[in-house]
């Protein structure tokens, strides 16, 4: 079995909680700003990333859809909007992310289609393969425990359902490596700190995506899980990458 040391990296390295507690508590601190500073920071292509991601799954036409770490829901929405699934549940383990989340999914008038839940990954209140297709944004990077996570979304996939997680991944060109490592560890922390009173969170973002077990290495943690016809698409220079397997 592979091992990687990304499940070590926490946000706040001298707290005593697990790194399930601090992620949670980090996002409900951050809650009310993340999608401002999502697209500040991103400059917007994180919208774009998110509609690639929801592309993967448009030949499969799911009808139950489940969006894993849904956080503000963005994906969910996108997801309703593009692949009109019947319905699609959102779950996230952070309170303050679902409470932006539901309050944009009224606005939207998507109370019909998307539910919300604050459950965890590595133990889904879900029976045995119940989707469709399950989308994972921003999210296995987060997670304590990434295979038991995997896992757990392998089998409340339906067989011959899909997955895609999207992912931040490191850029090799070495013109954007630079410029990315210049954004990444001076601008994010600094307005991330400005915007959110939080710069643990944007710290931790960098030190996340340095120590997580992209491309191949993902792929192959997917294969030893059991997922089929695994794929990996970058984009953006390699900044972000696409993830796909089937049950
Ligand atoms: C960076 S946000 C991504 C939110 C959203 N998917 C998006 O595209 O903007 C990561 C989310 O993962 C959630 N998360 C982390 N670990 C989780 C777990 N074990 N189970 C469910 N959600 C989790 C966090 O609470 C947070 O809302």
């Amino acid at each position: 079995m592979t091992e990687f040391a990304h499940d070590t990296i926490v946000p706040f390295e001298d707290s005593a909680l697990s790194k399930k507690d601090q992620v949670a508590g980090m996002f409900n601190q951050i809650a009310g700003k993340y999608d401002f500073l999502n697209r500040l920071l991103s400059v917007g292509i994180d919208v774009y990333w998110r509609k690639k991601g929801l592309q993967q799954l448009s030949s499969i036409f799911p009808d139950n859809l489940l969006d894993v770490a849904t956080g503000t829901a963005d994906v969910a929405i996108m997801a309703a909007k593009m692949l009109r699934p019947t319905s699609i549940v959102g779950m996230d383990i952070s309170s303050g992310m679902l409470d932006i989340a539901q309050k944009k999914i009224q606005e939207k008038g998507l109370s019909h289609t998307i539910q919300l839940k604050l459950a965890d990954s590595e133990a889904m209140p879900f029976d045995d393969n119940q989707f469709d297709a399950v989308t994972v944004a921003f999210g296995v990077r987060n997670f304590q425990d990434l295979r038991k996570g995997l896992s757990e979304i392998r089998r409340v996939l339906k067989p011959g359902g899909k997955l895609m997680v999207l992912e931040f991944s490191k850029p090799t060109f070495p013109l954007v490596k630079w410029i990315y490592t210049f954004y990444m560890k001076i601008v994010t922390p600094n307005l991330g700190k400005l915007f959110s009173k939080n710069k643990a969170a944007y710290t931790y973002l960098d030190k996340s995506i340095q120590q997580f077990p992209e491309g191949k290495n993902f792929i192959k943690i997917l294969q030893e899980i059991g997922y089929q016809q695994t794929e990996h698409k970058p984009l953006s220079a390699g900044i972000c990458s696409i993830y796909c397997g089937i049950k």
